[in-house]
């Protein structure tokens, strides 16, 4: 089976390592693309997306080994611009390796990004801040193709901010001779490490975690190691995992300094933390109030990543709460299935308006990542079993989701 099965009604309480951040360990992957050598990812989360990855950068010719829980990528022999349809359809990121392989080779072809089905996704964005660098794009028997003599420097002004936009802009960027200035960036943290790792591989960016990038082209790279910074998304499921259970919990090494808006809400539906030594300690027993006014915000608000997650909280806590979704344009695919499990929950526009009352098991469909992850918190809190189906969804981000919710606690298992 591609199952969860979680019997519900325990409050959690025990402790977890946080695992590396899936949002920062793919561009950085695809960032090895432009050092003709070794870069050694430590701490990297195994899960599918990196997996994916992984296989996508072999298929360009790479060698990729494991050493305990650091990915080594070795791209010297690559010598492939063409990333198989079947391969890059799996998994939305795959978009990031344009910039840097145009920054290697002047060339890509890659197939329209597959990925969270989550709204329209567009790669407009990408594709005009790569133009400004000289690049050129065509579409053939839906495969996107991207041509360029040379990349070289330019002036980007993105209309609005993009995650992986903004990562693509400066992976092309970070080689192209001459000077690119980039306006209007993403301030999100997967963007500051991206920013950071370039240039302890040689880059040389300044105005890293503002919303404007100055780059100045380096000839090329050399081999680096960077540890894969903790996940804050799943970080923040846990912390909501606890909350749904009104439980407590130890979370290490998490990532607290870019958790501050889950924190900020956490804290106002009643719960308590304190952060020491590294580890945030959760006491969720107070959790008892509606949130209303919430929205979906870009870096640093509150992250749309864990929107699905905090709803499935918030249809346990008695009274009204409201949470706007600004981001992406079909992101309550959670919520007819919250339903299922007897919650109250109407979405009107963008905005999920929900009654909260006692969740009871059911059979349940995961239809993306962070949709399915909301599932298995609400059905940490409904009385008797709940099975989460499509568990490959959930494996796309969380390393074990099974394994870190029964150390802290909970009845879950595959199925
Ligand atoms: C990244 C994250 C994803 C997160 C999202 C927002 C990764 C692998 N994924 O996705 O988990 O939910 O940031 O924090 O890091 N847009 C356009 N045109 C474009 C690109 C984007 O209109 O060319 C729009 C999107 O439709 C969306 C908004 O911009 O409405 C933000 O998307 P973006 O920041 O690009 O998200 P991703 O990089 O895809």
């Amino acid at each position: 089976m591609d199952a969860i099965r979680i019997t519900g009604g325990v409050p959690l309480d025990g402790e977890i390592a946080v695992q590396g951040s899936k949002n920062a360990a793919l561009p950085l992957m695809a960032a090895a693309v432009l050092n003709k050598g070794v870069t050694v990812l430590f701490g990297c989360p195994r899960i599918s997306d990196v997996f994916s990855m992984e296989e996508v950068l072999r298929s360009l010719g790479a060698r990729t080994r494991w050493e305990q829980d650091a990915l080594i990528l070795d791209t010297g022999p690559m010598d492939q611009v063409k990333v198989k349809r079947e391969l890059g359809e799996k998994m939305r990121s795959s978009i990031v390796l344009l910039g840097s392989l145009l920054g290697r080779f002047g060339e890509a072809v890659l197939p329209y990004p597959g990925g969270c089905v989550i709204g329209q996704r567009p790669v407009d964005l990408h594709l005009a801040a790569l133009e400004k660098l000289g690049a050129r794009f065509y579409e053939e028997d839906g495969m996107l193709h991207a041509k360029a003599q040379r990349l070289a420097g330019g002036e980007i002004c993105f209309a609005k901010p993009s995650v992986g936009a903004t990562q693509n802009a400066v992976l092309g960027a970070v080689c192209a001779p001459g000077r690119t200035v980039i306006r209007g960036c993403s301030r999100e943290p997967e963007v500051t490490w991206l920013c950071r790792f370039l240039n302890l591989a040689g880059g040389r960016i300044r105005g890293i975690g503002t919303d404007c990038l100055k780059i100045q082209g380096v000839p090329s790279l050399h081999d680096t190691g960077m540890q894969i910074p903790a996940d804050r998304i799943a970080a923040g499921t846990y912390v909501c995992a606890s909350a749904v259970t009104r439980g407590r919990g130890i979370l290490r090494n998490a990532p607290v300094g870019e958790m501050g808006a889950l924190l900020h809400v956490y804290e106002k539906m009643g719960g308590q933390y304190a952060f020491n030594s590294g580890k945030l300690s959760l006491c969720s027993c107070g959790v008892k109030n509606p949130v209303r006014g919430l929205r979906t915000q870009v870096y640093p608000g509150f992250p749309t990543d864990l929107q699905s997650v905090l709803v499935a909280v918030l249809a346990t806590v008695k009274g009204e709460s409201c949470v706007e979704e600004t981001i992406f344009e079909d992101r309550f695919k959670a919520v007819p299935e919250l339903v299922r499990m007897g919650a109250d929950i109407t979405v009107c526009r963008s905005t999920a308006h929900i009654r909260g009352r006692d969740l009871s098991g059911a059979r349940v469909c995961a239809r993306e990542l962070r949709g399915g992850a909301a599932l298995v918190v609400a059905g940490l809190a409904a009385e008797g079993e709940t099975c989460v189906e499509n568990r490959h969804f959930i494996e796309r981000g969380y390393e074990d989701i099974c394994r870190d919710l029964s150390l802290l606690g909970a009845c879950i298992r595959k199925d």
